[in-house]
């Protein structure tokens, strides 16, 4: 879900469905464009795909202004009326919004008596309200201006007016928003990628600004039309890291970049001696903390249960590590001097900005993991740690969780140097070892690509399992394959199973076991003896060492504590060759969105 919105001299169709191409990855189900000329506002729009958008783009159609929307469902279905831009009555104003209005159903009751709403969206309320404020005498503008400050919740917008082709006005409020400066052209996008192409330097907005962007100027206020001043920052980003190159999939091209991503992390945390740097004040604040809470979603909590493991290992400290959008409504006790961390490859998902605003007012301590340093969750943290895996586009997300475990590492061993702990082995060689083994596993595609026809090419559900860090590797190996390939997976404790899941298993049943570590490298054995007893076709993923003869596949020897990043990327290549032989669309998953941002 993203918008665009491009005003100049150039074509303005081609622009914004270019720039709709480029967010594609972001995940929606529907798409459109308005564009205005002097015959007025033409819209475009339609279920899936942007390419069936373009083929219904009538070419004949000129205009330099225009706006563009990618639409992941939240209130009514994906369907073309329910796609944006939406339209006031009168058809004057046409808006794209990206976020969830949560007081629309009753400005509809407060303002819009009468009027007859032809979508099921909160978004047209606002196009309406608009309308029914500029019917009641304000000037554009002001119209504008007074309908925000009348939402409750979130939005990225963009706004089309018939009788002015001279502007688009933008306001944003908890969904991300830049504006992208150009001679004598000026866009709009929800982020940076969608018009790299065109320009390198924004301007972001921040929360309850509106901007008003004309060919050759940019005006920023305030809700209450106050001017704001705000310099322009070049984003840096390589248009070539956003291109898959000769690769069919991003999902794949990311799984291969890892062992570099490794390399470079090492490298961007490392100063001319070759030791370890962190910012002092992170430092500090992991000293001074009784107790760590990592808040996360997705695969982000996924890299958060590894990095429990990682600080409470090496340095000693407690560590929780919490789903961001159940800590908002059930949050535990907290200790008396807590330090939040939150982990987010996009730094946007609005679950966990949601809990960083609750803590922020209790007055605790954030610290953000994330591998967009400008994104809202990094600006409002106190401190931030990038990941420096380079953009992911795919929607399932790899390279961005081995990255959030390396930088979890390197964090341990600096709390661990902080409070006086020897590690008893060098942080920086063990992860060049993992980057080693991580090319080894890369190379060893068909092998995997066996794997998944043998044991996925038609089963209905598999299971994972592990025990200790294994279990977590597990978790997110079931995620990965569920949420490309849409078969049924579930991770388990290696324990567990048995008191209850293994009742699901059947002849045949996918069981995939962890087995890197020793101390638990018997009894993960033994639990799948329990499941290969009531049928189960067993693939045991073990590492170098620990193995056994009967073992499906078996990773390079890496530091047991740092396993996790090697273990992964076999499942996570099991998971892209088992969607692949299903003919799923690898890189963009039915009902999946790359980046969240509603509750
Ligand atoms: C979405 C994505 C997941 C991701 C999660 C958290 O659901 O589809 O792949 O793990 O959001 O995203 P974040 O950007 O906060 O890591």
């Amino acid at each position: 879900c993203g918008i665009v919105g491009y005003i100049g001299t150039n074509d303005a169709k081609e622009i914004l469905l270019q720039g709709l191409e480029k967010l594609e990855y972001r995940g929606y189900d529907s798409a459109g464009i308005a564009v205005l000329n002097d015959n007025g506002v033409t819209v475009f729009k339609e279920k899936g795909r942007i390419a069936t958008l373009r083929e219904n783009v009538n070419e004949d159609v000129e205009a330099t202004i225009g706006i563009g929307h990618t639409r992941w469902a939240t209130h009514g279905e994906p369907s073309k009326l329910n796609a944006h831009p939406h339209q006031d009555e009168t058809e004057r104003f046409t808006i794209v919004h990206n976020g969830v209005i949560e007081n629309y159903e009753q400005l509809k009751k407060q303002y819009l008596q009468g009027v007859t709403l032809k979508s099921e969206t909160d978004t047209e309320v606002i196009v309406q309200l608009i309308t029914a404020f500029v019917n009641e005498g304000l000037n554009v503008e002001e119209a504008f201006r007074k309908t925000l400050s009348e939402l409750h919740g979130s939005y990225a917008i963009a706004l089309l007016d018939k009788e002015d082709s001279e502007v688009i006005f933008v306001a944003k409020n908890k969904s991300p928003l830049l504006v992208g400066l150009g001679k004598n052209f000026n866009v709009v996008a929800s982020d940076a990628m969608a018009m790299l192409k065109v320009t390198d330097q924004f301007i972001e907005l921040m929360d309850k600004e509106i901007v008003i962007v004309s060919k050759n100027a940019v005006e920023l206020k305030n809700l209450d039309g106050e001017n704001v001043e705000r310099k322009p920052f070049t984003a840096e980003i390589d248009a070539s890291d956003i291109e898959k190159g000769t690769y069919a999939h991003y999902m794949l091209k990311e799984i291969d970049e890892q062992p570099f991503v490794i390399r470079n992390i090492v490298q961007k945390y490392q100063d001319e001696n070759h030791n370890i740097v962190l910012d002092n004040d992170i430092r500090q604040a992991m000293l001074n903390t009784d107790r760590v809470y990592i808040i996360a979603c997705g695969t982000s909590y996924h890299a958060g249960l590894v990095g429990k493991q990682l600080i409470e290992n090496l340095a000693n400290i407690p560590v929780e590590t919490h789903i961001a959008s159940e800590f908002m409504y059930n949050m535990p006790l907290l200790s008396e001097k807590p330090l939040f961390i939150f982990i987010s490859q996009s730094g946007e998902t609005a679950d966990s900005r949601g809990v960083l605003v609750n803590i922020k007012e209790l007055g605790h301590k954030a610290l953000t993991i994330t591998n967009v340093p400008g994104s809202t969750l990094s600006r409002e943290a106190d401190y931030t740690l990038h990941t420096y895996a380079g953009p992911e586009i795919a929607v399932a997300s790899t390279k961005a969780y081995t990255a959030q475990m390396a930088v979890l590492a390197i964090l341990a061993g600096e709390a661990a140097k902080a409070k006086g702990i020897a590690l008893d082995f060098d942080l920086i060689k063990e992860l060049s070892i993992v980057a080693n083994a991580m090319e080894t596993l890369c190379d060893r595609k068909e092998e995997l690509e066996q794997i998944a026809k043998d044991f996925l090419a038609t089963t209905r559900n598999a299971f994972f399992i592990g025990r200790g860090i294994d279990f977590y590797v597990g978790l997110e190996g079931a995620l990965k394959l569920k949420e490309i390939s849409y078969i049924q997976a579930e991770g388990f404790a290696g324990g567990e199973l048995k008191h209850g899941t293994i009742a699901l298993i059947e002849k045949g049943t996918p069981v995939i076991a962890l087995a890197t570590q020793k101390h638990v490298n018997l009894s993960i054995r033994g639990n799948v003896k329990e499941v290969v007893a009531r049928g189960a076709n067993p693939c045991i993923i073990s590492m170098d060492g620990l193995n056994d003869e009967s073992d499906a596949f078996v990773v390079p020897a890496v530091h047991e504590i740092l396993s996790p990043l090697v273990s992964v990327l076999p499942l996570q290549l099991i998971s892209y060759y088992a969607a692949l032989h299903r003919d799923c669309d690898v890189d963009k998953p039915r009902n999946l969105a790359k980046s969240v941002t509603v509750e």
